[in-house]
């Protein structure tokens, strides 16, 4: 996985690629975490199917091809449906299909622990269209994702990316639908957390289809502040992040206290 050092860089915040190459299967592989984990996840998929996993008809071949890698890891039979495969993994994943065009059109997933969005409502969307709510980052990066993912060989080698957001819950569901307190002044560090998505992108074989998938990880805000490094990498990305995107983040009711308590 990406060390925190590299999502907090000593350099003014900029949107980046920043890709390396990764492991498929150790990525999905079981966690420590398991049991609680897969619990959660069986919970909301449960509870609320049609929102935490969804396919388009398109997407059944790629669904069919992704179950059958899954199965391949531990010598099982494959699932046939998003829930299903939702409820084994502990990452989260997507599947995406390139258009004769050239565009990258979502096609399905399970998404049970989303960073304050909802997949039903991106479902068949092209990828520049899900990523337009993000301010800046089409202008800064469209371009350069689709070409990274058009490259992406089928069959190739994995590639392992990173996104951080804050949260005033260590809850893993971060769901549009769900009540969770704001990120609001008088806040202590202790009631904050450094939610990181751990992302890996890879081309299935035969289908060419694209499979996303993120593993969250929550850490303490307290954990980045005890470090100087990490302190003095956070304290530099909230200076300079551009107002529009933290307020996108939903860090501006808390800007003025992350920067002074990461005060190099
Ligand atoms: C390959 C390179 C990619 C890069 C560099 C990238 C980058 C980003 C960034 C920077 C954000 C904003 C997160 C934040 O700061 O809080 C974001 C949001 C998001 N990205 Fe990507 N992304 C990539 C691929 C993908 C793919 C393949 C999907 C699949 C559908 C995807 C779906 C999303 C979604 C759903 C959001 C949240 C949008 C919302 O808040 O409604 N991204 N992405």
């Amino acid at each position: 996985v990406i060390p925190l050092e590299d999502l907090f860089p000593l350099e003014d915040y900029r949107f980046h690629l920043t890709i390396r190459k990764g492991d498929l299967r150790e990525f999905f592989a079981p966690s420590d975490d398991r049991a609680r984990v897969l619990a959660e996840r069986r919970h909301w998929l449960q509870a609320e199917p049609e929102q935490y996993a969804a396919l388009l008809p398109d997407g059944e071949r790629l669904l069919a091809e992704w179950a059958a890698m899954v199965a391949a890891w531990s010598e099982g039979e494959a699932v046939r449906s998003v829930q299903q495969l939702g409820a084994q993994l502990e990452p989260d994943f997507l599947l995406l299909s390139q258009s004769p065009g050239g565009e990258f059109l979502l096609q399905g997933g399970a998404v049970v622990f989303p960073s304050s969005w909802s997949l039903p409502e991106k479902l068949g969307r092209t990828l520049d269209a899900i990523h337009d709510v993000v301010p800046g980052l089409n202008a800064a990066l469209a371009p350069a994702i689709s070409t990274f993912l058009t490259r992406l060989r089928p069959g190739g080698p994995a590639y392992l990316r990173s996104n951080w957001g804050l949260a005033a819950t260590d809850a893993l569901n971060l769901h549009p639908s769900r009540p969770r307190p704001a990120l609001r002044p008088k806040l202590q560090p202790e009631q904050i957390w450094v939610r990181v998505e751990h992302q890996i992108l890879v081309a299935m074989p035969e289908t060419k289809g694209i499979v996303f998938g993120i593993r969250v990880v929550v850490h303490p805000l307290t954990e980045v502040l005890q470090s100087d490094r990490l302190r003095a990498g956070f304290n530099r990305a909230i200076k300079t992040m551009p107002p529009a995107l933290a307020h996108y983040k939903g860090l501006s009711p808390v800007d003025r206290e992350l920067v002074e308590w990461s005060r190099p």
